[in-house]
Parts: structure tokens; C-alpha cells; sequence
């Protein structure tokens, strides 16, 4: 087996069997071929919300597991977690705050409980950037700065990282990444986060809709190098990672959301105007994070991707796919759960029928 750098480990770490949870989603389609293309074990578990609408076409099977419902038996014989499993995003967190309680928060506890009782060595926690929420000083924010969310969504990731702090002990090392807003092709692809829905939209409409007057920064990470720090993280000395909080992304991959579409303009061939929806409001939730620490303490990651290569990569994938708007609603979160629960085949407590 080798490492993120390609150099040979020890059985990465001796952490050979790894479960993940969130696996069927955007993420965890991709760090599951990932981590399996490094020589691990890996154990799947998601509800399978979005198993129906797979890219560019089809479905695949729910695995129907709940973190609601975790057991220690789940985890037996596994060697470290990594729970991505979660309401994903802002307007899912809006459209019933306890739910993304009882799924974010109650059920990391649950699952970080679960794995621990089993004797899980390591947990490896999907957290955000979007708990800064809104940095007043327009500064680079480390993992030390003050954290403001502004949404139920990230009040759920400081709150869980918090709780499973508490869980910290000589057993048990939880790791909290806190990713930029992510991009790039995937099989569970999303087009509710920005870059792959400024990306669609070009490609299917040569124009590109911001829905915001663009002037919050937004930093940004290719789900790729997400993969890749999940496996630096689970292969570095626990002494670097026991009870950290990382920030995942590129410095230089701060940007306005007005630069990251005059970013997509210029790379669609042929242009594409840059255009508003009526009365676009601010978005509130704006920060420009550092991300230096996660390569000073896991040199191992560096990120591969640049904001501009990964949106020229999205660009061709979803022009060679022939993406187009009649496509968009099966790849947004929100717009599936309510599709779902129309059709009578989610429950509202986001349970199957
Ligand atoms: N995509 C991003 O921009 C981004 C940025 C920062 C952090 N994150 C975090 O990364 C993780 C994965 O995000 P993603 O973009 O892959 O989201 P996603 O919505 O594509 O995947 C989440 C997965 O969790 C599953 N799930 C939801 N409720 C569940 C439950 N009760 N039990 C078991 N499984 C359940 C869903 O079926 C889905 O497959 C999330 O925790 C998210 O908050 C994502």
C-alpha cells in the first residue's frame, strides 16, 4: 500500500479496514473508490437518499442504514470511521431544523458512540468551513477563530465536533475535517453547491446565474483532494491528528463567488455571459479560510486540483454528457427529498417507506 504521496506505508497505519458512512452520496462515491483503489477494506453504510439519481444516468440500491440506528455491532472489526452521513447542506437544514439535528448532531453522537463501544481507533468527521458562518474581518480564519454559524446545517457541525471532543480519550482520536465548499464530478453528483451549478448551468444554458450579487468569498476544494486528505488523515501518526480540526481546501482557492463564475465565463468555449436572477440578495455566509495547517501537520496532503483546472474539468465532463436543465432537479438535495416524500416513498422523518 502507498501513501497519499506515494511513498509505501505499513498497511496504512495497520487502519486496513475502514467504514464510511454517507457512502452512496456526492463525497463518499468518490473517497470510496478512492481509499479501495489504496488497498483498503471498505464497509458502505447510508440511508440511500439519493440513490435513485445516480450521474450521468440511473439508480443503484439504497443501503437503508440509518445513523439514527447505529449499533456497536455495526462496527465490529473495523478499524476507523469515517462518518460523512449527514443533511448536506444549508436549505436542508431550513426545511426542518430538528431533523438536521436528530441526523447531524444526535446521530454523529450516536454513530461516534456506536464506533467507539466497538473499539474504532479512528473517527474521521465531515465538518465545514461554513461553520466561520460570517467572518467580520474579511481575514484569513484558521482553526482557531471564532466560530459564527448562521444556519442550522452549521450549527450541527460545532456542536458535533464539540461532543465528539468529548469522546477523545488514548482509545479513540476523532479528527474534525472542516471542507471548503467542494466541487467536481461524481456519481452521486450534486449541483446544489456552487461551482458544479455555475458549471451545469453554462453547459447546458452558455450563461451563467448567480443567485446572489456575488461578493461573499467562498473557498473551494475538489472532491478528489477531499478523497486524498481523508486517506492522509487516517495514515498519519495519531499524535497529528488525535482531537484536530483541519481546514480542507487551497489558500489561493479563496474566492468571491463573482470570481468563481467569471472563472467558469472564461473557460466555457465560445464565453458565456455572466448574468443575475431578480433582486439578488448578499449572502450573509462569507469567509476566507487558511488553510495551511492541515499541510504543516499531515504533509502527506497537498491539494492537486486549482479552482481553474477543476471547473475545465467539469466544464468537458458535463458538455461530453450532454448535461441540460431538465437534469438539474434529480442532482439537488432538497428538490429529491420532496420528490420522494410526493411519491409517498420517504416518510417525512426522512425514513423509507
Ligand atoms: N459537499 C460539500 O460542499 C461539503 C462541504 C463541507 C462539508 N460537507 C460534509 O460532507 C459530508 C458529505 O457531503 P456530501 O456533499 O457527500 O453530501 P450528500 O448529500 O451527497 O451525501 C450525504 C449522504 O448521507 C446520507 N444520509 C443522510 N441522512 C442519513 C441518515 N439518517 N443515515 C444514514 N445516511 C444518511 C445520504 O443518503 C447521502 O448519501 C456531509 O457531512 C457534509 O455536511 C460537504
Amino acid at each position: 500500500m502507498n501513501d497519499v504521496s506515494g511513498r509505501a506505508v505499513d498497511g496504512a497505519a495497520g487502519l486496513e479496514r475502514v467504514l464510511v458512512t454517507g457512502s452512496q452520496g456526492y463525497i463518499g462515491s468518490v473517497l470510496v473508490d478512492h481509499l479501495r483503489d489504496h488497498g483498503y477494506h471498505v464497509i458502505e453504510r447510508d440511508l440511500g437518499l439519493y440513490s435513485g439519481c445516480r450521474y450521468p444516468a440511473g439508480s443503484t440500491e439504497p443501503l437503508g442504514w440509518d445513523v439514527r440506528e447505529a449499533r456497536p455491532a455495526d462496527f465490529d472489526g473495523v478499524e476507523a470511521v469515517v462518518h460523512l452521513a449527514a443533511l448536506s447542506n444549508d436549505p436542508l437544514g431550513d426545511l426542518d431544523p430538528a431533523l438536521t439535528y436528530a441526523i447531524n448532531h444526535d446521530g454523529t453522537v450516536r454513530v461516534a458512540e456506536a464506533a467507539k463501544k466497538a473499539g474504532v481507533s479512528r473517527f474521521v468527521f465531515a465538518s465545514s468551513c461554513s461553520l466561520y458562518g460570517a467572518s467580520e474581518s474579511g481575514g484569513l480564519l484558521d482553526e482557531s477563530a471564532a466560530m459564527t454559524p448562521l444556519t442550522p446545517y452549521a450549527e450541527t457541525k460545532v456542536t458535533a465536533e464539540a461532543a465528539l471532543a468529548k469522546l477523545a480519550d488514548d482509545d479513540f482520536s476523532p479528527t474534525y475535517m472542516r471542507n471548503a465548499t467542494v466541487y467536481g464530478p461524481s456519481q452521486a453528483l450534486r449541483l446544489d453547491i456552487v461551482v458544479n451549478d455555475l458549471c451545469a448551468t453554462a453547459a447546458a444554458t452558455s450563461r451563467i446565474l448567480l443567485k446572489s450579487d456575488g461578493s461573499a468569498w467562498r473557498p473551494q476544494v475538489h472532491v478528489e483532494d477531499v478523497a486524498r486528505s481523508v486517506r492522509a488523515v487516517l495514515e498519519a501518526p495519531v499524535e497529528s491528528v488525535h482531537d484536530q480540526a483541519f481546514n480542507v481546501g487551497r489558500t489561493e482557492d479563496n474566492l468571491r463567488i463573482i470570481e468563481i463564475a467569471e472563472l467558469v465565463s472564461d473557460a466555457v468555449p465560445g464565453g458565456a455571459p455572466v448574468e443575475y436572477v431578480d433582486d439578488p440578495g448578499t449572502d450573509p455566509r462569507s469567509y476566507r479560510v487558511d488553510f495551511s495547517k492541515i499541510g504543516a501537520m499531515v504533509p502527506a496532503f497537498q491539494p492537486h486540483w486549482t479552482l481553474a483546472d477543476g471547473i475545465r474539468q467539469l466544464l468537458k465532463v458535463f458538455l461530453e454528457d450532454g448535461m441540460s436543465v431538465e437534469d438539474f432537479p434529480r442532482y439537488r438535495r432538497l428538490h429529491e427529498i420532496k420528490r420522494l416524500i410526493a411519491e409517498g416513498r420517504l416518510e417525512e422523518s426522512l425514513t423509507w417507506a
